[in-house]
């Protein structure tokens, strides 16, 4: 067999539970190519933007290329675990949650323990970050806007946790119109507010504290279809009882349904049904 055979029949190998060639799987994992990319950036630089732009940081290229891929097709193969959600005046979308994603796309939750990039999360932040507890389902999550009007009203991503909550979101899929627009420092009375718009193309990344960032996703027009991957990393994962009842409240009712929510919690998070 030439070398050349060899490499092809090696690629051609596929991991039980994946579709990535073995050989790439071998040579690249998401730890590797997170720690490689952001080796690669003016991290200093960037902690100064985070810092003076109030928690806020937007990078149009971050992921890299295959990794990027790869949540691109999952992203198109989970489509048939969407769950859809309408709350008039506030939002119209669809949503898959990280039980469902543990179940289907094992390689984005392997991306979202990358020690990598928690590390390099914690030093954008300044913060020591942990990962979401197991009954959380925003934890990691894709979000869909695939109809006419599908939108996310002005809003915080409010955190129910005794710490801070960060929101890392990656652009998957970007055939439409939508932006991500939002207002700097509208919860510091010394600054005066800063509004931005962006798009996020495949690979790009916004990173923010949930309290202090309001934003909004512009909506969707007929036949366009966008997809983006949220992360979600605390500073303290307790959480008091009833601040529990409302986030669970509205994860049901806003996002995930309550059979994904409840049915869950009931079993401590290890239901995969
Ligand atoms: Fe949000």
């Amino acid at each position: 067999m030439t070398d050349q055979a060899m490499r092809a029949s090696a690629s051609d190998v596929t991991l039980p539970g994946t579709s990535q060639p073995h050989a790439a799987r071998a040579a690249s994992t998401p730890d590797a190519d997170v720690a490689r990319e952001t080796a690669a950036l003016d991290n200093a630089a960037l902690r100064e933007d985070f810092v003076r732009q109030g928690a806020f940081l937007y990078l149009d290229k971050f992921l890299a290329p295959d990794a990027t891929a790869q949540l691109i097709r999952l992203a198109r193969e989970l489509q048939p675990h969407i769950n859809r959600n309408y709350l008039p005046g506030h939002k119209q979308g669809g949503s898959v949650s990280r039980h469902t994603i543990d179940e289907h796309a094992p390689f984005i939750a392997e991306l979202y323990r990358s020690k990598a990039l928690i590390g390099w999360l914690e030093q954008m932040t300044g913060d020591r970050l942990q990962v979401c507890p197991a009954t959380d389902p925003h934890a990691y999550a894709l979000y869909y806007y695939t109809r006419e009007g599908d939108h996310i009203g002005w809003h915080y991503d409010t955190s129910y946790y005794d710490g801070r909550r960060y929101t890392m979101l990656l652009g998957v899929i970007d055939e439409s119109s939508c932006r991500l627009d939002y207002e700097l420092h509208t919860r510091d009375k010394d600054r005066a507010d800063e509004p931005g718009s962006v798009a996020i193309p495949p690979g790009g990344l916004v990173l923010f504290d949930g309290d202090k960032l309001r934003h909004r996703i512009t909506p969707a027009r007929a036949n366009e279809f966008r997809v983006s991957l949220t992360f979600e990393y605390v500073t303290d994962p307790g959480m008091r009882p009833w601040l529990r009842l409302i986030s669970n409240m509205k994860d049901a009712v806003a996002y995930f349904g309550f059979r994904q929510v409840f049915r869950r919690l009931l079993s401590g998070g290890k239901n995969r049904a």
